[in-house]
């Protein structure tokens, strides 16, 4: 069985909708930043102070293929995952890619001023939509399908039910 990945800016709603999903299909559920945490043993702030974002990313780079030993879970990705092709090429491989796209203001009212999230804290409001800008150009290439997401889940749902079958 193929492993159902998710991607989309900070604040999408990757995490709620992989517990969602992943209880209704009765599948696993992973969360690519949650592993690393738990790895690294410290807060993802701590992980890009003490080893830089490049650390970071290579924890990202390592956790991806770790994963690809299970098949049929439902894995969450951290909102930078994708913009490496290596990782899309690991995800491609093991599973489908999934963009879940949601508005600028949506995430940004969910992620402003949050210190755990080191990419958002550092910037400001339109440093912040330059970002998502030129993210969102790259999620919608590397995945094999969009999900409009909003803040209600059900619809959200349905519709990746209807592509996991
Ligand atoms: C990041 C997004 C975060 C986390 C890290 C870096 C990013 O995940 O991986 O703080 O660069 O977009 P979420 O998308 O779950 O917030």
């Amino acid at each position: 069985m193929k492993n159902l990945y998710l991607c989309g800016f900070m604040g999408a709603g990757k995490t709620t909708v992989a517990k969602a999903l992943s209880k209704r299909l009765e599948l696993p559920c992973y969360d690519t930043d949650d592993l690393i945490v738990l790895q690294a043993g410290m807060p993802i702030p701590a992980i890009f102070s003490k080893e830089g974002e490049e650390g970071f990313r290579r924890r990202e780079t390592a956790c991806l293929r770790q994963l690809g030993g299970q098949s049929g879970a439902v894995i969450a990705t951290g909102g930078g995952l994708v913009m490496n092709p290596k990782n899309v090429e690991i995800m491609k491989n093991q599973g489908i890619l999934v963009f879940l796209d949601a508005p600028f203001e949506l995430c940004y009212l969910r992620i402003h001023g949050d210190k755990n999230r080191p990419n958002a804290a550092s910037r400001t409001k339109e440093e912040l939509y330059a970002l998502y800008r030129e993210r969102k150009t790259v999620y919608r290439k590397a995945s094999d399908a969009v999900i409009a997401c909003r803040n209600r889940l059900a619809p959200v749902l349905n519709q990746l039910e209807q592509l996991y079958k």
